[in-house]
């Protein structure tokens, strides 16, 4: 089947999609990008996600993309043409800087965006849901570093981070700052759960404000369940009835393992229950 991709302000066939060597998303990550989760043609929380792209683009000085109000339709349109409409799937959007000669002093470099959509693969999700186990990574995090609250394409350092915890037998690599605190997966935010209260590291840890966290949060504070945003650290985790990861993709998925210290799902299990209902 053919896939179509959006780039250059037009729906094209993805293997005839070119960017240039000199791009500087492409040399030297600069520029953005947003996974979202799409179910049967229903996206969740766009405008969520579309916001923290138009915030990142301030903090890296690019310019709004000209198309970047078509996100919605492009999207939608994208959906159907890869028919996947009545599937679950991923839609990439990707804001680069354009212009190959910029100068890193000129007031602001113009951008382009590009869209990809993508059928998502449900037993590697599912798999994740149903427990995934997580490694401390041995390197810390500067927690004062600006680009951890934006999702840069200057990616490595997290697929790096990621790469080491598959490669050790884990699922996850879970960042600590430079003060010992937790902050986050390599692709996902980490909540602790102590009885009925929800824990989860500060966004000033240096961590990104991930749209699940959000979510959750504002859910479960909806519903009278306690959450609170502090600094956490390891020993916390020996201290606590259950942990579990969030990102759009998995939407939530419970840890039953951190190093050496594991968790009994059960414990847990009502509550991560009431959370996974506000997803449906
Ligand atoms: C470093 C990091 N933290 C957290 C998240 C979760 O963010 P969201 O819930 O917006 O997908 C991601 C998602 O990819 C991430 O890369």
């Amino acid at each position: 089947m053919k896939a179509y991709i959006y780039i250059n302000e037009a729906i094209i066939l993805e293997n005839e999609a070119v960017i240039s060597p000199l791009n500087p998303g492409f040399l030297f990550g600069e520029g953005l990008f947003e996974t979202i989760r799409a179910d049967t043609g229903i996206i969740f929380m766009l405008p969520e996600h579309i916001e923290r792209m138009r915030a990142g683009l301030k903090i890296l000085n690019l310019q709004i993309p000209p198309d970047f109000d078509q996100i919605a339709a492009v999207s939608t349109e994208l959906l159907t043409k890869n028919q996947l409409l009545h599937k679950t799937a991923s839609i990439k959007l990707i804001c680069c800087a354009r212009n190959l000669d910029y100068e890193i002093s000129s007031p602001k470099a113009s951008t382009s965006l590009i869209i990809r959509v993508a059928e998502l693969n449900l037993d590697e999700i599912g798999a994740r849901q149903r427990g995934m186990r997580a490694q401390i990574l041995p390197w810390r995090k500067n927690r004062s570093n600006p680009l951890l609250a934006i999702k840069s394409l200057n990616y490595l350092e997290n697929r790096y981070g990621l790469k080491e915890a598959v490669r050790a037998g884990f699922d996850e690599g879970i960042f600590l700052n430079q003060d010992g605190e937790l902050c986050e997966g390599t692709f996902s935010n980490l909540f602790l759960i102590r009885q009925r209260t929800l824990l989860t590291p500060p966004l000033n840890a240096g961590i990104l404000a991930g749209t699940t966290r959000d979510f959750i949060l504002r859910k479960a504070r909806q519903t009278g369940i306690e959450c609170q945003e502090m600094p956490l650290l390891v020993d916390d985790l020996k201290n606590c009835d259950g942990a579990f990861l969030t990102s759009s993709l998995m939407h939530l998925a419970p840890l039953t393992e951190v190093d050496q210290i594991n968790f009994d799902l059960e414990q847990s299990t009502r509550l991560r229950k009431e959370l996974l209902n506000f997803f449906n």
